[in-house]
């Protein structure tokens, strides 16, 4: 600890350079703040200027590297995180807090997500069809938009950068990234191996630095074709209208509101370990986290008691403690919005059924830590039922019939995954058809998705777009409809048609 700090630089154009202002800002660890894990690039917008440049000049060659080859050294970066995984997880944990069992995870997707990625690059398929025309052949291809603008969050520092940087890559786009400041040595692990592996100087550029410095410089540039954003809805919003007025393509992945649903008939031991994994992994800092759980008045009590049990039992410490189950809030900030919400929601009425507090012992006391916090009798009036709040608060509601619950899923601004715990066959298809939500559980919790499948979600937790799966194709290419006339002579659409044959 007593070690001085290393001073982390941008990568830009294939070289390790300080920005231009010389500032630098401080990274600590979450769970023990006298611990500094570096100083990092404070950028202002001629660093971003500077990063964009090189990606529009690598971007004249990389484009034209044959997509295969593209998806060749995407694999190689892959295999160079599971190379390095336990190191990069251990950064992870102290950087941003959550357990080291979760961060191998977060890089776990990582490299399933440049695996997948790299598959890709042999697919990328598009559509011939015939013509309406003889002798004119027509399809469909796959382009690459230019240099994509990568904006990610600290809550999965690793596989989220992933699931922007690897299908832009392979789709032939070149990239400026631009981490959190809370996790920016994850993002710098994953440039660090991109250059190993060997990606052309400018492919991928790491720019670090706050959203006034970095983020609306990168919006507003006009050399930027796309933005791919995750975070706070507040955010995606004004990075929405930024990149408005230049129709540049935006992907949006915000907030969420999750819900459990808990049937009379469920499986209550399931769904108990369900809930807690889902309400309280990652501190509850993941945007598919469960912060609300319905739960049939049946079985109402009975499972409060349960799980106020459980969640009062876990153990709350550092993260890169092995026998932690929940890490501390990623910094001060979080922890105060944790504690308010505990005040909103006693005002409100709700019933504090375990947690509310600051944990300040000797394990904790040089960190921000909160314990687990349940609140019974929640109401769809209260804000704890329809605001995130991103922290392990978990509110509880009770219903009296399936529909009432399906339409309190639905009650909420956000969309992005729901589930459902039950035993009924009807009741669970019934939820997968009308829970409006992006993602959609039956008998798992509201986290845990995998990465070739569509993530995303609906109302305002998107604009429609989708990460993880070949979906994301749609985001980081654009389509190029082709025609090749090989007749010899000139044939018109639609007009000349009639000379072929005469239908009535
Ligand atoms: C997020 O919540 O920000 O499904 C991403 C999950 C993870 C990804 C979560 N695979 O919870």
């Amino acid at each position: 600890m007593a070690k001085k700090a290393t001073v982390y630089k941008n990568f830009i154009n294939g070289q390790w350079v300080a920005c231009k202002s010389g500032k630098t800002f401080v990274n600590v660890n979450p769970a023990d703040t006298r611990d500094i894990i570096g100083h990092f690039q404070d950028s202002g917008p001629e660093d971003v200027n500077a990063a964009v440049k090189a990606a529009k000049e690598a971007y004249k060659k990389w484009r034209l590297v044959p997509a295969p080859k593209r998806g060749e050294l995407v694999m190689e970066l892959g295999l160079w995180l599971k190379k390095n995984k336990e190191r990069i997880a251990r950064d992870a944990t102290r950087e941003m807090g959550k357990i080291l069992k979760e961060t191998r995870g977060d890089v776990q997707e990582g490299i399933d997500c440049s695996l997948y990625w790299a598959g890709e690059g042999r697919r990328q398929f598009g559509e011939t069809t015939p013509s309406e025309l003889p002798n004119k052949w027509a399809m469909s291809v796959r382009q690459p938009i230019g240099v994509c603008g990568l904006i990610t969050p600290w809550n999965f520092p690793m596989a989220i950068p992933t699931w922007k940087m690897m299908p832009a890559l392979v789709c032939g786009n070149t990239v400026v990234i631009k981490p959190a400041s809370l996790t920016p040595l994850s993002v710098w692990n994953l440039v660090k191996g991109a250059e190993e592996v060997g990606f052309p100087s400018g492919v991928i550029n790491y720019v670090t630095g706050g959203g006034r410095g970095v983020g609306t410089p990168l919006c507003d540039h006009p050399d930027v074709s796309l933005i791919s954003f995750t975070g706070s809805t507040e955010v995606g919003r004004q990075i929405n209208l930024a990149c408005a007025k230049d129709f540049k393509r935006v992907g949006l992945e915000m907030g969420g509101k999750n819900a459990v649903i808990v049937m009379d008939d469920a499986d209550l031991d399931l769904a108990l370990e369900g809930v807690l994994w889902g309400a309280f992994g990652t501190t509850g800092q993941r945007c598919t986290a469960t912060s609300r759980c319905l739960v049939h008045r049946k079985v109402y009590d009975k499972f409060l008691a349960m799980l106020a049990k459980r969640a009062k039992a876990l153990k709350v410490g550092p993260g890169l403690d092995e026998s932690t189950e929940m890490g501390p809030a990623v910094d001060e900030g979080q922890l105060n919005t944790d504690l308010e919400y505990v005040q909103i929601a006693k005002k409100e009425g709700a019933k504090l059924v375990c947690g509310g507090k600051r944990l300040t012992g000797p394990k904790h006391k040089n960190g921000f830590f909160v314990e687990p916090t349940i609140f019974a009798d929640v109401t769809p009036k209260m804000r704890l039922f329809k605001e995130e709040v991103f922290g392990p608060v978990l509110a509880v509601v009770p219903f009296r019939t399936f529909e009432e619950a399906v339409a309190m899923q639905n009650d909420c601004l956000y969309g992005l995954s729901g589930a459902i715990y039950t035993r009924d066959v009807n009741n669970a298809f019934t939820a997968m058809r009308d829970i409006h939500t992006g993602l959609c559980y039956i008998n798992a919790p509201t986290i845990g998705a995998e990465n070739h499948l569509p993530f995303g979600g609906v109302k305002q937790t998107g604009n429609g777009h989708r990460e993880g799966g070949k979906e994301a194709l749609d985001l980081f290419s654009e389509w190029k409809a082709i025609y090749v006339d090989f007749s010899g002579h000139l044939q018109k659409a639609q007009i000349d048609t009639d000379k072929i044959v005469k239908v009535k």
